[in-house]
């Protein structure tokens, strides 16, 4: 059958042309055209389609969803209780962050548990596949898998395996033969995803998309991949370090604040349950050092934040955060400098979050001017035997602002001994609260130098 020729549509004004131009002849944009397959014209009129009665909201039959369990604790936490069948969900993360390790365990896993699965793998050939599997616990040596490329073939296997639950390991390796774009670009990754829907749709599979990310973090291949899938999960974190952070994007099936943490290990990631006992048990009482409260998703977690402030021979001077947005540290040693009196001027500035976890909150920030205050005067923040605890977000006046579950926060410093933690004014019971940077400052570091319980170390 003779197939209607592709079109290369615009996306950002919707023009089509029947041929791929660098600039879109609607708009003018340049490198906006996308190659699409063109489906085939439908027979018969459009009137043709009989009308439906749409039901009222009340009287909708909501059916139970029954989920499929990975048995990983925290995967099935931040996916709302289980994969839901014909559901789509998307793995974001960076190469060797993990992915294909998490997502091998949580096949084995079912398949050990009698549930059909498949693995499809465009990345790694069956024998490496089979190398990582041996390190995992489990039944992840049960699992069959597929290493191909071809979109047709991979779909032609998911029909007739009809397996429940299926991983395509990664989303942009996979090739439809009908569109002439390389595999991974914009054109390919939306028809891969979108015919994969709607198989799995169609036969119940819960397909666990793979999909790497780009350099600015975002994933990779269109946006509109995000809208296709039912769930875009983000595993992060660093690779050479060993925690890492699954959080929900998007999820319609459960909420989008969880997220669950990780340690990669020799037999593979193993959850980590505990994590605020961990990093609290790792903080150091040196100068420089914080906990901050922080919320991963709707669990509160400590983590140690460090700073640290050397002399500098570069114009100008460095300024590295690790774990951290780079411009929130920007405006901290903004505020710290001007309303705080503590200018880091020409000197070097370190901020790292202990572990590997990222924290991407507003309420980092008084964390990150105490551990540099702290690193810049060469003073433990904190008087007693216990690392000082604290969050709030830092405006540009040098106010300390609210943010999201005080209450929680608090609780989980109160829990691991490190009450009052300091904290925005109306944070309420177990805090020292402070309304400004100033204040904030005075209670974590001008209170050990005047006490001077703890000796001053230089940083
Ligand atoms: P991988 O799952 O391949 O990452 P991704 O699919 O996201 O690219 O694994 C990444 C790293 O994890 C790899 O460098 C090796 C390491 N690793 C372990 O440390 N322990 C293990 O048990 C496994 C399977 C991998
Ligand atoms: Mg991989």
């Amino acid at each position: 059958m003779a197939r209607a020729p592709n079109v290369f549509t615009c996306s950002a004004c919707g023009h089509e042309a029947p041929k791929w131009h660098g600039r879109c002849l609607g708009c003018g944009e340049w490198n906006t055209l996308v190659e699409e397959a063109r489906a085939p014209a439908r027979a018969g009129p459009a009137s043709a389609a009989q009308p439906v009665r749409p039901v009222r909201l009340a009287d909708v039959q909501a059916a139970k969803l029954a989920r499929l369990t990975t048995s990983i604790a925290e995967l099935d936490r931040v996916l709302g209780g289980g994969l839901v069948p014909g559901s789509l969900v998307l793995l974001g993360g960076a190469p060797g962050i993990g992915k294909s390790t998490l997502t091998s365990m949580a096949l084995g896993n079912l398949a050990g548990a009698g549930r059909r699965t498949l693995y499809v793998s465009g990345e790694e050939s069956a024998a490496q596949i089979k190398l990582r599997a041996q390190r995992l616990p489990g039944a992840a040596l049960e699992v069959p898998v597929l290493a191909e490329t071809d979109l047709e073939t991979v779909l032609a296997t998911l029909a007739a395996e009809r397996p429940e639950v299926c991983v395509v390991d990664s989303v942009q390796t996979l090739h439809a033969a009908d569109l002439t774009g390389a595999a991974g670009s914009v054109g390919q990754v939306r028809e891969v995803a979108d015919r994969i829907t709607r198989l799995a749709k169609a036969r119940d599979i819960a397909v666990l998309l793979v999909g790497h990310v780009t350099k600015e973090g975002a994933l990779a291949g269109p946006r509109v991949l995000e809208h296709l899938v039912d769930c875009v999960l983000q595993f992060e974190g660093e690779r050479e370090r060993t925690y890492r952070t699954l959080r929900a994007l998007k999820n319609r099936f459960g909420s989008t604040s969880e997220a669950g943490v990780f340690e990669m290990r020799q037999g593979g990631l193993v959850e980590v349950q505990d994590a605020s006992a961990r990093f609290v048990g790792e903080a150091t009482r040196a100068p420089g050092s914080v906990v901050l409260a922080a919320m991963e998703g709707s669990r509160p977690l400590l983590v140690e934040v460090q700073a640290l402030v050397s002399p500098s021979e570069l114009v100008p001077p460095r300024r590295i955060a690790n774990g951290i947005d780079r411009n929130r540290l920007a405006l901290v040693l903004a505020v710290l400098g001007r309303h705080a009196g503590v200018g880091a001027g020409g000197a070097d500035v370190f901020v790292n979050v202990a572990g590997g976890v990222r924290v991407d909150e507003p309420g980092a920030d008084l964390a990150v001017a105490l551990a540099v205050a702290s690193a810049a005067r060469g003073v433990v923040a904190g008087a007693g035997e216990r690392p000082i605890a604290c969050f709030g977000e830092i405006g540009l006046t040098g106010e300390l602002r609210s943010v999201a579950h005080p209450e929680r926060r608090l609780a989980e410093a109160a829990k691991f001994g490190l009450a009052p933690a300091i904290a925005p004014a109306g944070a309420g019971r177990g805090a020292t609260e402070a309304p400004t940077l100033r204040a904030a400052l005075k209670a974590a570091i001008a209170g050990a130098q005047r006490r001077g319980s703890v000796p001053a170390k230089a940083a």
